[in-house]
């Protein structure tokens, strides 16, 4: 970003701004780089500005969705928005971005949305402007699809009349429009829980531990695995699941020859031979599911977890931070929290090995 100060635009779950902003501050004051937060609650976005010229930079510098929990994407902002009169909402623009010096290359432009009603209504409108904003910025000479730029341009219409153009980058910030992974249900599922599992796997894991972690013939238990839409995604991948839950698990699922269904408490099952994978989606206390998950993980039942934080209304960020203080540390385990798109007042946990040779999971 040239010839101007930026800010750091994120995206997030409507509702969810404080927490997000809690998240940004917190990180701002470890690395002892001020600046505040400019967020409305039920907007979906925000924006960090820094105290001093540079900070913004400087924080940027280590940003990686990947360590980071509330956000669903995180740029390099216009710390103002552009204005966008009706009669013409390119050639604005246009202007802006040589103004400020953004000539790319890119490896794509994005134009998003906030994910609220608002922003659905907007997403008409920038299904219409992106041929004539590829157009502009083609004659501009700024290119928007060169694969092996660094960069994707997003243009971020915050609502129908202003936009703030800003900047992604490839592998530390989400490729998905608007940050969303969007995954379809699939038939038969049993529920859409099942969804948040699957966002997780994409997500959180790197595919090198997914093709060891989730290989068929793979052992994994599920505790609160009723109805079975988190047995499903394992059972799909041809993993072998006991599933534990007092609730009754869907017929078909147990039709797969691969579920054991044990009604037990989920607090007390042990499993009788260490297993590849434990995941858990558990309504209770997420302190008292954090000490289950580190005792599994202690104890060698499991080489990895991915579960399920329900988080109270309040103090969510907080919440969080004391959870993930309980789980084991080191250089021995990797641990990723990301807020999911799937995920509604809950947060996904995965824990994993992290040996020398695992990749990190790609962003794209
Ligand atoms: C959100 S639902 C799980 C949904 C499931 N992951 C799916 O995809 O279909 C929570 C489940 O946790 C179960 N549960 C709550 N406390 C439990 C416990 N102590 N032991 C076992 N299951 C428990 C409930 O019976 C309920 O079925």
């Amino acid at each position: 970003m040239a010839n101007e100060s930026p800010s750091l635009l994120f995206y997030c779950r409507p509702g969810f701004e404080k927490d997000c902003a809690a998240e940004i501050m917190a990180r701002s004051s470890a690395e002892s780089l001020p600046g505040y937060v400019r967020a409305r609650h039920g907007d979906g976005w925000l924006q960090f500005h820094g105290a001093d010229s540079g900070v913004v930079e400087e924080l940027s510098d280590g940003l990686d969705l990947r360590d980071l929990v509330f956000p669903r994407q995180w740029l390099l902002a216009s710390a103002e928005p552009i204005p966008l009169p009706r009669r013409d909402r390119v050639q604005p623009v246009l202007e802006a971005l040589e103004n400020a010096g953004r000539i790319g290359p890119y490896a794509a432009l994005c134009l998003d949305h906030p994910d609220t009603n608002c922003g659905k209504q907007v997403s008409a409108l920038t299904r219409r402007l992106r041929k004539p904003l590829e157009k502009g910025l083609a004659s501009a000479g700024i290119s928007s699809n060169a694969t092996s730029a660094p960069r994707r341009l997003h243009l971020f219409f915050s609502d129908f009349d202003q936009v703030f153009p800003a900047e992604g980058l490839v592998g530390r910030s989400s490729p998905e429009a608007n940050g969303i992974l969007r995954l379809r249900q699939s038939r038969g599922a049993p529920s859409r829980s099942g969804l948040k599992l699957d966002e997780a796997i994409r997500l959180m894991l790197p595919s090198d531990v997914q093709d060891t972690l989730l290989r068929p013939a793979a052992m994994a238990v599920d505790l609160g695995a009723a109805p079975g839409g988190w047995s499903w995604q394992l059972v799909r991948r041809h993993i072998r699941v006991t599933a534990v839950d007092n609730g009754p698990i869907q017929p078909e699922l147990l039709d797969s020859g691969l579920v054991e269904h044990r009604r037990e408490d989920g607090f007390r099952y042990r499993p009788p031979s260490p297993v590849d994978l434990l995941v858990c989606d558990m309504v209770e206390r997420p302190v008292r599911v954090s000490d289950l998950v580190a005792h599994w993980l202690a104890q060698g039942w499991c080489r990895a977890v991915i579960f399920n934080l329900k988080l109270p209304m309040k103090q969510r960020h907080q919440t969080v931070r004391d959870c993930l203080a309980r789980l084991p540390t080191g250089p021995a385990w990797h641990t990723v929290c990301r807020h999911l798109y799937h995920d509604r007042d809950e947060v996904t946990v995965a824990v994993f090995p992290a040996g020398a040779t695992l990749r990190e999971a790609t962003l794209g």
